[in-house]
């Protein structure tokens, strides 16, 4: 590992560390604007250089000569296959196992679905309460809907195993917890899950492109996950779905719309779902944001995932000692693990005034994100940051606390999405 091995940082000193970065030429690859230092790629990714020109590819040629020709001439129609088999590459899937589809909690909602019925005397799916909203939230909808008395059952993280007992029908949780980036033990909570009988269903969204993952090593029975975090395809790029292969003829999920059908061109009356995974499509696949989200994936393809998790652990680490070296008096509580195993690709502090000083670090160029009630969350995106930026981002932070500029009435006016 690049190390971040001295308190004793310098500008200077970080310095050198840019200087060896086997991945710092990849920011070339990225459009950044001047001067900002982007702190939310686990949000919302930054835009490839190649992006626009693809795109534009696909709306002047595709779309404007080929017309409708381009579902069968460009390769439309077996894009979320294609893309689908390039993600799996990403999370130590096989061919055939993952699809790009809908929205991670639409995906959800088919997966846990699918997981439910090959547990069909069982009714309990456990999760934690610190889960990302949605995967709950689609958890309660489906439970309404199928009206069979599932119980959804939270249990804290620490809690889970001895919680896996043999009532369980679906282990269903995050990997990289959205707030903390605490991680999950996967291999482990999924052998728990299997020795009780239960399926284990993973969301990957702050995993995927951002940290080596192997679902074939873990066992993993069904998984979802983001295609505008790490994968960098763009705001609401389609997500994917990952369904183990020995699970993918048991079951044909609920929205079982024509794209998911044997034969959708047949226009027969009756639903037939297809074999393998594209039996989890629902409608027409999106593709303008399928090609973006090509391009995102192609580019994580071309660097190392192993590489990748090294100078996240570098960032995360260097961000961490700087803001505890420099910033100490100002009261900010870390709130992700220290524990590099246990870390995901993002470090959030936790401040009464989190909002605002987020909102004041923004206005000062450094964007990062903030999640109620107190957490500011900062993403580390290895192919487009530099050393230098976490140097750069805690200087300004630590400016904005010093001189309290956060504390005016425009940074603590709420925005919709924060
Ligand atoms: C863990 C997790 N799951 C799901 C989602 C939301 O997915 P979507 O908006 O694609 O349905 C998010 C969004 O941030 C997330 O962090």
């Amino acid at each position: 590992m690049q190390m971040v091995a001295t308190l004793r940082h310098t500008r200077a000193s970080v310095r050198l560390l840019d200087r060896d970065d086997p991945l710092a030429e990849m920011r070339e690859r990225f459009f950044l604007p001047r001067g900002v230092i982007y702190l939310d790629g686990n949000s919302l990714g930054a835009l490839p250089k190649a992006t626009p020109g693809r795109l534009n590819e696909v709306i002047q040629r595709e779309w404007g000569e080929r017309l409708i020709r381009g579902w069968n001439d460009s390769g439309w129609i077996e894009a979320p296959q294609r893309v689908g088999d390039k993600i799996a590459r990403l999370i130590g899937a096989r061919p055939g196992e993952v699809i790009v589809a809908d929205s991670t909690s639409i995906n959800l909602f088919k997966t846990l679905a699918a997981a439910l019925a090959l547990r069909p005397d069982r009714r309990v799916i456990l999760s934690t309460p610190d889960n990302f909203p949605t995967d709950l939230y689609m958890a309660q909808g489906l439970i309404k809907q199928l009206g069979l008395g599932h119980e959804l059952r939270l249990v804290r993280s620490d809690e889970l195993e001895e919680s896996l007992t043999d009532e369980v029908a679906t282990l269903m949780v995050t990997h990289s917890n959205y707030q903390s980036g605490l991680i999950l033990d996967m291999p482990g909570l999924t052998r728990k899950a299997h020795e009780q009988g239960a399926l284990a269903l993973w969301d990957l969204a702050h995993s995927a492109g951002a940290l080596p993952l192997d679902l074939h090593a873990a066992d993993v029975d069904l998984a979802v996950g983001c295609g505008y975090k790490y994968l960098n395809g763009g705001p609401g790029a389609p997500a994917f779905l990952y369904v183990a292969r020995r699970h993918q003829a048991s079951f044909s999920q609920p929205l079982s719309g024509w794209m998911g059908h044997a034969q959708p061109f047949t226009f027969v009356p009756n639903y037939a779902p297809a074999e393998g995974i594209a039996r989890y499509l629902c409608g027409t696949p999106t593709m303008l944001s399928l090609a973006a989200l090509e391009c995102g994936v192609d580019l994580l393809l071309e660097a190392d995932m192993a590489r990748i998790r090294e100078k996240s652990l570098a960032l995360t680490t260097l961000f961490i000692e700087l803001v505890e070296s420099r910033l100490r008096r100002f009261g900010l509580e870390l709130a992700t693990p220290r524990d590099t195993v246990v870390r995901g690709s993002q470090v959030s502090f936790r401040h009464p005034e989190g909002y605002a000083i987020m909102q004041a670090l923004i206005h000062d160029g450094v964007i990062g994100d903030f999640r109620a009630p107190d957490t500011m969350r900062f993403g580390f995106t290895p192919l487009y940051l530099r050393y230098v930026d976490v140097w750069e981002a805690v200087t300004r932070l630590r400016r904005i606390l010093a001189e309290k500029t956060w504390d005016q009435p425009a940074f603590k006016r709420r925005q919709k999405v924060t």
